[in-house]
């Protein structure tokens, strides 16, 4: 502990995707750092000055300290290792906790008496002490809170947004006893202006991160619900949450599909420890339901306005505004749905990558949308810049004068329907 203790550890990042190579960069502006990925590729890419998330530009990285690393053999021993790898679901719904597993059996092949192993990863409750510190433990030999530490820091950056970038927000720290807790405050702190909340024991910091996006579940359901029934009310949802919000205590939530790999993915890590302890989670699971059925609710809708089968340009396939992450993206499933109903679709994505999307989708992007044949039906399914700076003459060119423009994200509030074209809006 003696680096640690003179405030100047040796930091290994493990996993530099989306959270990892922010809080490393973040890191290494005060420490020495190392960041490690298991995939290749995505170190080549780094070292070269590319990060193709987007979150870190060429010049931030290229001018960084930090030294990137493939094998975790060349960065060892570190006194501080956080761990930031992909906790996704499996196909039913369950946590897949295998690269959480697969980095704790890396690194505990590493640790020394001393080390912290900080986790970053969005688990429930339990994961990082009954899970992750036994399996260090018998990688490493050692004693688990008696000859190394655990910590955990949940991640809460929302990727694509400056506003909220890592520094911007604060940091939530919980250490294995009070003195872990300290330290990572001491780390964390340093480099994150926005200061530190020291969480009382590390299943109150998991178990706040995992209901933060839990709760956005449920809030963006309740509304997706609504959307549905105003639809067939015959009541512009639009127009109701505006005159709902004038009141001081509406939250402001929107319909819209939810994708990506942390708002429709956490609650089920909730739900996974609900049931693990004999408790049904009723609204959790509502929530998702409804969440997941939107693409279908989707293509439902448009189909019956379509009412033959038809030529669709989608607007925006990754699963947020102006990021370029495919995963979980409900578009896809909007397409999939559209064409088993016989509509020929075309795609147009500017930020997403055509090799990423024919990898994990087997789909096609179009190239540009310039000189288009004008559509049955264009789709605005993800509010790009790019998109929202499109002239209502530029939209209208793509739409056949008698088409349908179905506006999924409000794209073009200002766009109403003229004699022959119909909107539709979620
Ligand atoms: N993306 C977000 O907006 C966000 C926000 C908050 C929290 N989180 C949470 O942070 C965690 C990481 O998410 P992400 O979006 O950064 O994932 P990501 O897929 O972008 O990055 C994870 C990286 O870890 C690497 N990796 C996987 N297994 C590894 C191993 N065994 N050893 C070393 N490297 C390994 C991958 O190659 C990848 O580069 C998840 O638990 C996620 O829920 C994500």
């Amino acid at each position: 502990m003696n680096n640690i203790r003179q405030n100047d550890p040796k930091i290994m990042v493990v996993g530099l995707g989306y959270v990892g190579l922010p809080l490393a960069i973040a890191l290494a502006r005060k420490f020495s750092v190392t960041g490690f990925d298991a995939n290749q590729a995505r170190i080549n890419e780094l070292t070269s000055g590319n990060d193709r998330t987007g979150e870190i530009s060429s010049k931030e990285l290229v001018n960084s300290s930090i030294k990137f690393i493939g094998d975790l053999d060349v960065g060892t021993p570190s006194d501080v290792y956080v761990i930031a790898v992909p906790t996704p679901i499996d196909h039913e719904n369950k946590p897949d906790l295998s690269a959480l597993a697969s980095a704790s059996q890396e690194v505990g092949q590493y640790l020394k008496p001393g080390n912290v192993v900080v986790y970053e990863s969005t688990v429930f409750p339990g994961v990082t002490e009954d899970i992750c510190g036994p399996i260090l433990e018998t990688a490493s030999g050692l004693v688990c809170g008696e000859e190394f530490f655990l910590g955990y820091s949940p991640e809460r950056i929302n990727p694509g947004d400056r506003e909220h970038a890592i520094d911007k927000v604060t940091k939530l720290v919980a250490g294995q006893t009070p003195d872990i807790t300290e330290l990572l405050a001491s780390i964390y702190g340093s480099v994150i202006p926005a200061g530190v909340y020291r969480a009382p024991d590390i299943r109150t910091a998991e178990a706040a991160k995992v209901i933060e996006n839990a709760q956005r579940d449920i809030n963006i359901a309740f509304i997706n619900e609504v959307a549905m029934i105003f639809n067939r009310l015959g009541i512009d949802t639009d127009n109701v949450l505006a005159a709902a919000r004038t009141k001081w205590n509406f939250l402001d939530f929107r319909p819209g599909l939810v994708g990506g790999h942390c708002i429709g993915v956490d609650p089920y890590y909730l739900a996974h420890a609900a049931e693990e302890a004999n408790f049904d989670p009723e609204m959790i699971l509502a929530g998702r339901r409804i969440n997941d059925g939107m693409a279908g609710y989707v293509a439902d809708e448009i189909d019956r306005l379509l009412q033959v089968p038809s030529r669709v340009l989608v607007l925006g396939l990754t699963f947020k505004e102006n990021v370029s992450d495919l995963r979980n993206s409900q578009i896809v499933d909007m397409i999939r749905a559209l064409a088993t109903k016989g509509h020929i679709v075309e795609i147009y994505d500017p930020i997403a990558s055509s090799e990423d999307v024919q990898a994990f989708y087997g789909l096609v992007l179009k190239p540009t949308i310039d000189n288009t044949e004008p559509y049955d039906a264009i789709i605005g399914a993800v509010a790009h810049d790019s998109f929202c700076a499109m002239a209502a003459s530029a939209v209208d060119d793509l739409v056949k004068p008698n088409g349908l423009l179905v506006d999924l994200k409000r794209i073009w509030p200002d766009l109403s329907p003229t004699e022959g074209r119909r909107i539709w809006r979620l």
